[in-house]
């Protein structure tokens, strides 16, 4: 299981070393049953000494190992702190910063060659949601196109646009009937996302298929997310 945060624009340099120092403390003291991910602003990246089950990653960054890209993180940038876990396709990069699909595949297989862990975001609007499951999942297929679904570093995390930030979750079923028809043709563990929360994360990880959760907002609290950590660890 997986229990990841994304810091998103949040937290400064000095916040985020203390974040990381709590949250691997608090792994240290018996609750390192599970996978821990954070994402932290790249601003902030540092060589944190950190606990085998937690890792460190990044939001984004620009298919290269370097280059003239202004204002762009390429993998020569990221090695020097072994960053080796990456979001690719989250809905804000797609939605509000304009990444294609085309783009988002090229990002994904400079990765993929790369050997690196990639947590692949998809996720459908909610025209599309109210338009039922068939449309859904069309829409989620279109978001693996030139996707790699049998790579073996891939985790995918399912985030209803809808979902992310507004405080309002998919229910349970909706959750559970997407999972299943994702599970149908990925052996990728599956995350949850989208308003995660202390008060709702059992009940999500209860989820048959759900492999894991990518929290933003409630994860930004240090106390909140070690919190969501000790709940997954009752989760078998
Ligand atoms: P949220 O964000 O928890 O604030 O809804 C989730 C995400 O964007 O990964």
């Amino acid at each position: 299981m997986v229990v990841a945060a994304n810091f998103k624009t949040n937290h400064t340099r000095a916040s985020t070393t203390e974040f990381i120092s709590f949250v691997n403390d608090f792994i240290a003291n018996g609750n390192d049953k599970h996978q821990v991910r954070i994402y932290p602003c790249a601003t902030a990246f540092d060589n944190f000494t950190l606990q085998s089950v937690c890792k460190v990653g990044a939001q984004n960054f620009y298919p290269v190992d370097n280059g003239s890209f202004t204002g762009e993180v390429g993998f020569d940038q990221l090695a020097e702190f072994d960053i080796d876990s990456l979001l690719i396709g989250h809905s804000e990069r797609r939605h509000i910063l304009g990444e294609s699909q085309e783009f988002i595949a090229r990002k994904f297989n400079f990765a993929k060659e790369r050997n690196k862990e990639i947590i692949y975001c998809v996720g459908e609007p909610l025209a599309v949601r109210e338009a039922g499951i068939e449309a859904v999942m069309q829409y989620l297929w279109e978001q693996f196109s030139d996707i790699d679904i049998t790579y073996p570093r891939l985790i995918v995390a399912y985030e209803p646009v809808w979902a992310i930030g507004t405080g309002l979750v998919a229910n349970i079923e909706d959750i559970a009937q997407t999972h299943a028809r994702l599970r149908e043709k990925i052996d990728a563990p599956l995350l949850y996302g989208g308003s995660v929360k202390v008060e709702n994360i059992s009940e999500i990880l209860g989820v048959a298929n759900c492999d894991g959760v990518l929290v933003g907002t409630a994860s930004w609290q240090k106390e909140a997310f070690c919190n969501m950590i000790k709940l997954a660890q009752m989760i078998q």
